[in-house]
């Protein structure tokens, strides 16, 4: 019987973990610029914790969690995003009576949601996000939209551009609720089920209904920005200013709500023109959230945060990745006495800091050479009979080409005198 991975899900190849291991890097770099610390929460939580946070009229939550029960018959999902993990961590570790009162926070990993999949949309995914918990200041939006930027820039991601709107406060979103409710009112038995659900329960959720996305009342719905209160247009208008001033370029997306529950006042997204993604892709989304940290039993802490697809910023960065360096030596026996001498100096060499490998598979120097190559190894050191009776072994420079004797003992002082990849042996 012949396994295949399930659909949706990826496996990622040695070939291409370098280019993953890059990515992490830099972001880790640059949280570590914005003073961002690292928190990992379980790739599984209690299901409860989903529909509250995220919202149970959302379609991540109706359609595309992964739930199961665990052996006790609790109701256990894989997380399809990483802000309520967070949040309940947040709370359950009492993290607001930290001295610090803004918590900046990052992480990365899978997430699952059962999607159809297609070109940058899986079921299981990898994000990258951040979260900073504690204040409701204006600043700190923007900061976290900054940080988002930065990351498309640092990426050197072209065609992307910051879209952002606002949700309001509670007041702002009850009068738009029912500007909404107003709105679809007189269509309501044109719409879907789901949306004739949603009108009751939660409006807002129709303006995400796949099915009736085409629907002319959908394009002259109300817009949230008419419906702020002072506070919020004043919070908004901050947003905007502070944005204007560091001069990051971004549109208002009246259009924008989001597809999570959680949100209110600024929401964002990244969006990407790039035709390897397809044109008007979100690489990156997120927005404020003021009363999730209450709602999940918390103290009345605001917060805002974004994640980032990260298959998504894989196929926008195409081939901008640095070449994987190549090894220091690979080590190149002929014959038995030799391959265990062989072995001898790779575990010597590796415990001096060089990273080598050598041939286990008894192949003639033709065949060695070739995987000397293929690992990009600055030398090849090839020991046959000869050198072994000798206590010498062959070194080539695979740069200059040029191959010398060097007795055993000088091994390494031979490399560190001749070494000029750049690596730094100390
Ligand atoms: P989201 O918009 O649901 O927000 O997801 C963020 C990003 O994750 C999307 O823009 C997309 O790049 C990526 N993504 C989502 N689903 C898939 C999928 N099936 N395959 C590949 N990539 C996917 C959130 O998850 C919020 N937690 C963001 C946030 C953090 N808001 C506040 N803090």
């Amino acid at each position: 019987m012949a396994y295949s991975a399930p659909r949706g899900t990826v496996d990622i190849l040695p070939d291409a973990t370098g280019k993953w291991q890059q990515l992490e890097q830099l972001l880790r770099t640059i949280c570590a610029n914005y003073n961002v610390k690292e928190m990992r929460t379980p790739i599984f939580e209690h299901t409860e914790l989903f529909s509250r946070a995220v919202g149970d009229t959302t379609d991540v939550v109706t359609k595309e969690m992964y739930t199961f029960e665990d052996k006790k018959g609790r109701s256990i999902t894989l997380r399809p995003e990483g802000t309520a993990g967070i949040a309940r961590s947040y709370v359950e570790n009492k993290m607001y009576a930290l001295p610090e009162k803004l918590q900046k926070l990052y992480y990365m990993g899978p997430m699952f949601r059962y999607e159809r999949p297609q070109n940058g949309r899986q079921r299981q995914f990898h994000q990258f996000g951040v979260e900073m918990i504690g204040l409701e200041s204006p600043y700190v939006d923007v900061e976290a939209m900054v940080l988002a930027v930065t990351v498309v820039e640092a990426l050197g991601l072209n065609d992307v551009k910051l879209h952002i709107n606002s949700l309001g406060d509670e007041e702002s979103r009850n009068a738009y609720r029912e500007a909404l409710k107003e709105h679809f009112k007189p269509v309501l038995n044109d719409l879907c089920y789901d949306c004739q659900q949603r009108y009751e329960k939660n409006p807002l959720r129709i303006l995400d209904c796949k099915v009736d996305k085409d629907h002319p009342a959908m394009n002259n719905a109300p817009h949230t920005i008419d419906y702020l209160s002072e506070s919020a247009k004043a919070h908004f208008d901050k947003v905007c200013e502070l944005l204007d001033d560091l001069e990051i370029e971004y549109v208002i997306d009246t259009n924008l709500v989001r597809g999570l529950d959680y949100y209110s006042h600024t929401v964002f997204e990244v969006i990407s023109d790039d035709p390897k993604l397809g044109a008007g892709s979100t690489v990156g989304g997120g927005g404020r959230y003021n009363t999730l940290i209450s709602e999940l039993g918390g103290p009345d802490v605001p917060g805002v945060g974004f994640a980032f697809g990260m298959e998504r910023l894989m196929i926008a960065m195409g081939d901008r990745f640095e070449e994987e360096e190549g090894i220091d030596v690979y080590v190149m026996p002929l014959g038995t006495e030799a391959k265990d001498l062989a072995m001898q100096i790779v575990t010597m060499l590796r415990a001096n800091g060089f990273t080598c490998d050598m041939d286990y598979c008894d192949r003639g120097l033709k065949g060695q050479f070739k995987s000397a190559d293929r690992f990009h190894a600055h030398f090849s050191m090839i020991i046959g009979e000869e050198e072994v009776q000798k206590e010498v072994v062959n070194m080539k420079c695979n740069h200059s080409k040029e191959q010398v004797e060097v007795p055993l003992e000088n091994i390494v002082a031979f490399i560190e005198e001749h070494y000029e990849g750049g690596h730094d042996h100390e």
